[in-house]
């Protein structure tokens, strides 16, 4: 049964935030951190939780997840229901999904109709990027609304998927110009979307169907040279920029040098980049539709520049690219997911899971293996996440008066990682029978504990939207 009491004390817990780390008792009354402090005495009906040995991690804010949301002709397998409970199990109390503006409706459409699905299923809080696809004078008084009065200030725009979602420089540079002058965010998916449609239809006329050319005709440097050309576009229309899902030392050597340039590019990766690399693609079987996920995963020798750069803040945020679509036909009633493309690679929807593992699988192959400290941990996971998307300092930190979302987290558990046993529609995970140490064992959302080891005591609808403010870039 869910605790129905509005004050919880977390004794004794090892408080780890962006910037700190010390034992202490936090006391959450209202959904909200009230205090934080040594020995607190607290009357009145209570609950305690005895945290020693134990982590106090300000939830997880995911900000790149796609929850039933429509790619090409597929929608990805988790409603905003079995996302969101995934979500809180894996320790992230915040998510980020996207609203897409379609042939028919206006960004602020998108918005109402997203928000509309979501809010009887949500069981962590979220909000929205918007996906704008056009650009034209309402298109863009829309977006100015939305930043102002919906709450919704980020924007992501697709150089990728020409026909589909891809949009042209001229209004990528629209875009950037406005929303940066407003105070927000464009978030770019950075690939030459017409030299890789090319690649992709000579593939297929030499008879490539197989999954593995997904990765042969997406080639890094197409990568790198959309992340450069974006980030010209930035600095000529004077806004900062965030790239999505950089897998590639190709795109990241351009995000490195315009930092040290002065110039406001932010960017993410993906653990699966951290986790896995291209050798997976070594034979024809259909199995590795699994890994077409876009980008493609590089060559091992990637994952060394995208740690240096976790570790030296040229990449300031890990979010999942959460984006499940099922491998066996008819996985509770889901058809035509990855299977579409079982006889050419172009067809199979592009994307993978990741929702519920990011936290457990980063805190083993990066803290645990030395590569990250804890507090950079908690940084990359939380805090600038939060920042960076104008949730902070409600969410993203453990500090008084923000809200209660808190992890409690064990360092010395481990755990075997089964797609059956997680919460995702997905019926995959690529971290299938792999161990990994820490376990997320409590959860909080504004107070309110929705996870208890095994044991779900949140609810479908309980999660709000969280009305997001202005970039905190600098
Ligand atoms: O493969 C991916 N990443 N699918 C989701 C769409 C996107 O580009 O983020
Ligand atoms: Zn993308
Ligand atoms: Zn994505």
């Amino acid at each position: 049964m869910p605790s129905t009491r509005s004050v919880t004390l977390i004794r004794n817990g090892r408080v780890i935030t962006a910037s700190d780390d010390y034992v202490a008792d936090v006391l959450m009354r209202d959904g909200l951190i009230h205090t934080i402090g040594h020995a607190l005495e607290v009357g009145g009906d209570v609950l305690v939780i005895d945290a020693t040995g134990l982590y106090v991690l300000p939830g997880g804010v995911d900000t790149h997840v796609h929850l039933e949301n429509v790619i090409g002709p597929t929608v990805t397998c988790d409603t905003f229901a079995s996302g969101t409970k995934a979500a809180a199990f894996g320790g992230t109390t915040t998510v980020v999904d996207f609203a897409l503006q379609t042939a028919t409706d206006s960004p602020l459409g998108a918005i109402a109709r997203t928000q509309r699905s979501a809010e009887s299923q949500v069981a962590v809080d979220y909000s929205l990027h918007v996906i704008v696809t056009r650009v034209d004078a309402q298109v863009l008084q829309d977006v100015r609304h939305a930043m102002h009065h919906e709450g919704v200030t980020s924007f992501k725009m697709f150089m990728a998927y020409p026909g589909v979602m891809m949009a042209d420089d001229a209004s990528i540079f629209r875009m950037l110009r406005q929303v940066g002058a407003d105070g927000g965010m464009v978030a770019l998916h950075a690939e030459n979307g017409t030299v890789i449609d090319l690649l992709i239809q000579e593939a297929l006329e030499a008879g490539h169907t197989s999954p593995r050319y997904h990765a042969l005709t997406r080639p890094a440097i197409l990568e790198g040279e959309a992340t450069h050309r974006g980030i010209r576009l930035a600095e000529l229309a004077q806004a900062p920029i965030y790239f999505v899902h950089v897998s590639s030392n190709e795109a990241l050597k351009h995000i490195v040098t315009a930092r040290a340039e002065g110039i406001p590019v932010f960017a993410e990766t993906c653990p699966h980049y951290l986790l896995f690399d291209d050798s997976v693609y070594q034979s024809d079987d259909l199995e590795i539709a699994k890994y077409v996920m876009t980008p493609p995963l590089r060559s091992a020798d990637n994952q060394k520049h995208l740690w240096r750069a976790l570790r030296y803040d040229d990449l300031q945020v890990i979010a999942t690219d959460h984006c499940p679509f099922c491998m066996k036909e008819g996985h509770l009633g889901y058809r035509l997911q990855k299977m579409r493309g079982k006889d050419d690679f172009s067809q199979i929807p592009n994307g993978a899971p990741g929702i519920e593992t990011r936290l457990v699988s980063l805190f083993d192959i990066g803290v645990m293996q030395g590569k990250l400290s804890l507090n950079r941990f908690v940084e990359l996971t939380a805090t600038t996440p939060a920042k960076l998307f104008g949730l902070f300092p409600k969410k993203g930190t453990i500090a008084v008066g923000s809200d209660a979302d808190v992890v409690l987290f064990d360092p010395n558990a481990s755990q075997t990682i089964h797609a059956e046993h997680l919460h995702s529609h997905c019926d995959y995970t690529l971290l299938e029978g792999r161990t990994l140490r820490g376990r997320v064992e409590k959860v909080f959302l504004r107070g309110q504990l929705i996870v208890d080891g095994p044991q779900w005591l949140g609810r479908a609808g309980m999660g709000r939207f969280v009305p997001r403010g202005e970039v905190r870039a600098f």
